[in-house]
């Protein structure tokens, strides 16, 4: 008797092949032969690589490398193309960090042009926070309406982004909403009739005899204006406008004024150039040229 599971190999009665004799609880395996593509696919990839290691880069040879008879370089090849990409562009490039802003954008070929290449730089640097095309999200103002904190003129928002808001910069802009609630500057009671008048304010229904009025002639003008429409240099919104940082719904009015708010707009001066900090500036003052004053 033969050892368990292996029999003597005999002929496969369907296929005609023989078999290799092993036995797997009544199935058997066939001896077929290996295929030749296989073998012929081995041969072609071994002879590719042998005139492969002769044309082209291939070996390590400590800091450098056998060069190949062709002399190809890939990094060669991109750095070439980011010359030309570079050159392609130096024209613009230059004006934008040589002129003055009002130059630029005086310059309305020159603004249509480079409008894609402003449109990437926001989209990799700023629609993380500001959201696509600028609309802004909770807590990140939308820069596409005519509401401002530091204002829309491309000077402004040049330095708004140099200096940056709430920054490390030295210079940085600085202004923050104080809380009321948390630190005791106004009594609950003030505080909902304070909330209840800005959002009337903010539908345009404020009653000026209201409780709410009281509380917000003596605790709220100051900075953001006798009729809530913000003070630009104090970086204090308009509650009157409909554009709402944080929410205008009685809830997070509330929020905002327990807590108090400080948003964080970090300086750009050593990450992007000046050239980019002005083709931004531009084309952010852009995107609220054509602002109705009707998006939330
Ligand atoms: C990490 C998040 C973040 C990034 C990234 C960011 N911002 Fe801001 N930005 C803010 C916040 C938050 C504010 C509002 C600060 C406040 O509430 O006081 C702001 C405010 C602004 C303002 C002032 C708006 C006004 O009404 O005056 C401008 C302009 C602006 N950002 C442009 C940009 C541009 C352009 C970029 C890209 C280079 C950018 N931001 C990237 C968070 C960000
Ligand atoms: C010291 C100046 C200052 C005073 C006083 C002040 N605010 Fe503000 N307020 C700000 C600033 C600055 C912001 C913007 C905060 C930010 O986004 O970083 C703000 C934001 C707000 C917001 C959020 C707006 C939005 O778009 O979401 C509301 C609401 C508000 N203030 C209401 C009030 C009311 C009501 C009072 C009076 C009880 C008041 N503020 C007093 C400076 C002030």
């Amino acid at each position: 008797m033969t050892a368990p599971g292996v029999h003597k190999s005999d002929i496969d009665p369907v296929t005609g092949y023989e078999t290799t004799g092993h036995d797997w609880n009544g199935i058997r395996e066939l001896n077929t032969p290996f295929p030749k593509i296989v073998i012929w696919a081995l041969v072609l990839t071994f002879l590719y690589s042998v005139v492969a290691w002769v044309l082209l880069p291939a070996w390590p040879l400590g800091r450098d490398f056998t060069r190949g008879l062709l002399g190809l370089d890939q990094g060669e090849v991109a750095l070439a193309g980011y010359d030309r990409l570079e050159e392609a562009r130096s024209d613009w490039m230059a004006a934008f960090a040589n002129e003055d802003i009002a130059t630029l954008q005086a310059d309305t070929a020159l603004m249509t042009r480079v409008r894609p290449a402003a449109a990437r730089l926001f989209a990799d640097n700023c629609a993380a926070c500001h959201g696509a095309g600028g609309l802004g999200g909770p807590g990140f103002p939308n820069l596409a309406d005519s509401a401002w904190l530091w204002g829309g003129t491309p000077e402004t928002i040049v330095e708004t982004l140099r200096v940056g808001i709430n920054s490390a910069h030295p210079d940085s802009r600085f202004a923050q909403m104080p809380a009321f609630g948390r630190d005791g500057l106004l009594e609950r009671q003030d505080i909902m009739a304070v909330a209840e008048y800005v959002v009337a304010l903010g539908r345009g229904q404020a009653d000026p005899n209201s409780a709410g009025a009281a509380v917000f002639a003596t605790n709220c003008v100051a900075c953001h204006g006798e009729e809530g429409r913000g003070i630009v240099d104090n970086g204090a919104p308009s509650l009157t406008s409909n554009h709402w940082i944080y929410g205008g719904d009685l809830q997070t009015i509330v929020t905002t004024l327990w807590n108090g708010r400080q948003g964080e707009m970090p300086t750009w001066e050593d990450r992007l150039s000046t050239g980019e900090i002005n083709m931004l500036a531009l084309y952010v003052a852009g995107l609220s040229a054509t602002d109705e004053g009707k998006q939330d």
